[in-house]
């Protein structure tokens, strides 16, 4: 029978890249995707608990969504991905329309879909994930996100990833190896190796060893990972950067404070002038590195002077771009439980300056690379311009081109920046 699936996505790449591996194991049991729930016979909404936001977001969808069971009675609904293993059985209490819920480490129930249903709850820690190839359903061509580990160790004291993600676990080397030789010989020409914290990679090799192995897969040509934490940011790692030719000159390195007190209360682990050391050291070996983080503000009992010090860690380090999010207060984490929580208003204002600084900074660094020639991967048609198409730069900068003939998704080109926005860049290809 002719059945279709509808997956709403929340949350990070790791969630993105887990639907698409639903839809491989659904595939196979002969589930076709749709963009229109109202025509689905199965939704899942795939979900984000990073922030109170995030959770909110989910369950207004999920109310809106009740009305396609009253028009549908054969529709069932699935949750899944971090708020499913976080909630567990207690959502069908708020929702009693949900017919199945899932967690991140539970992917491989849905195989099981259309031979006698499947558990209502699964939600278990599952350390099998990692040995498994889930089958996987990317759309993209030319860029694909891998996974190289699941879960996460670190318990740092505000986030909620370790609850609902689970421990930490690696894929053998030799599978991911598979898995990337695949996509070469599919046309593939870009992966991002995907883990909460790349850097602990612990398979048969460790996380420099899996790089070097998959910077001899002919046809790849870039390679890229997320997330590094700091603390495990060996320099091993950051000769591998240096002289492995497709490992691209990006690092996303969330540094979350710049007060060491802080960071010591978030259990980063690692105080400011670690953070910096590293950050010298990086871009000493790698000329012309991107390096991007994340930043939270008003973390309890953070000070006037705490959050002083995060902004002259910005300017200080000046990097090429951040996200940065109010800090929210997570289920089952510890500084949900510390005393000394702010009101919005100061996480609020805080966040403003933050972002405000950042914007200066970023858009000079983007202005520093006018004049430059650059090598870009072509994405595809531009999101605000059809008549031209964007792409990445090695360093990660987003570039729009004008359409030219013979100038197509996939292609490797090197292109000339003319005029830097705070965003992207506008370029033009040159001839070699
Ligand atoms: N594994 C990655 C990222 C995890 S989540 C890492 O370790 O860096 C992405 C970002 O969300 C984090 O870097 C942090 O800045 C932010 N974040 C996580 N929990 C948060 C919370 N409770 N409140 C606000 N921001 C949070
Ligand atoms: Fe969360 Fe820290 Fe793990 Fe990142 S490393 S997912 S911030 S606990
Ligand atoms: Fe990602 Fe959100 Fe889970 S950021 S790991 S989907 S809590």
């Amino acid at each position: 029978m002719y059945k279709t699936v509808y997956i709403h996505t929340f949350g990070c790449q790791m969630n993105v890249h887990d639907s698409e591996k639903m839809l491989g194991i659904l595939e196979k049991q002969g589930y076709t995707p749709t963009d229109t729930p109202e025509k689905a016979d199965l939704i899942i909404f795939n979900t984000c608990s990073i922030r109170q936001k995030a959770e909110q977001k989910f369950y207004s969808e999920l109310g809106r969504i009740k009305s396609c069971k009253k028009k549908r009675p054969g529709l069932r609904i699935a949750v899944a991905g971090c708020i499913a293993r976080q909630e567990g059985g207690n959502i069908f209490r708020r929702a009693p329309h949900v017919d199945f819920v899932f967690g991140p480490q539970n992917l491989h129930i849905l195989a099981g879909l259309c031979e006698g249903g499947v558990d209502a709850v699964s939600i278990s820690d599952n350390p099998n994930i990692a040995a498994e190839n889930l089958p996987v359903r990317r759309n993209d061509g030319v860029k694909a996100w891998v996974t190289v580990m699941y879960g996460c160790n670190n318990f740092c004291s505000y986030c909620v990833v370790p609850f609902a993600r689970g421990r930490e676990g690696s894929r053998p080397s030799g599978n991911i190896y598979e898995e990337v030789s695949e996509l070469a010989v599919k046309g593939y020409r870009e992966i991002t190796l995907l883990g909460q914290n790349v850097n602990s990679y612990a398979g048969d090799t460790d996380f420099t060893g899996l790089l070097k192995k998959l910077d001899r897969v002919s046809g790849i040509e870039r390679i890229r990972f997320v997330t590094s934490h700091p603390k495990d940011l060996s320099y091993d790692l950051i000769h591998a950067m240096r002289d492995l030719p497709k490992v691209c000159e990006h690092i996303h390195l969330p540094l979350q404070s710049g007060s060491s007190a802080v960071l010591d209360r978030m259990n980063r682990k690692y105080t400011y002038e670690d953070y910096r050391e590293k950050v010298s050291y990086l871009r000493e070996e790698v000329p012309g590195i991107a390096i991007t983080s994340d930043i939270i503000a008003g973390f309890p009992c953070e000070t006037d002077d705490d959050h002083l010090l995060t902004v002259k860690a910005l300017k200080e380090i000046e990097f090429d771009g951040i996200f940065a999010f109010k800090f929210s207060p997570r289920p089952f984490t510890k500084a949900a439980r510390m005393p000394g929580h702010l009101p919005d208003s100061v996480k609020s204002m805080r966040l403003y300056e933050i972002l405000e600084i950042q914007d200066e900074i970023t858009l000079s660094k983007n202005k520093s690379l006018v004049g430059t020639i650059q090598e870009i991967l072509i994405e595809g048609e531009s999101e605000t311009d059809c008549h031209k198409l964007c792409g990445r730069t090695r360093s990660n900068k987003i570039i729009t081109v004008q359409k030219t003939e013979g100038l197509t998704k996939g292609a490797l080109v090197k292109v000339r920046m003319n005029k830097a926005r705070k965003h992207s860049l506008e370029g033009e290809p040159v001839q070699e």
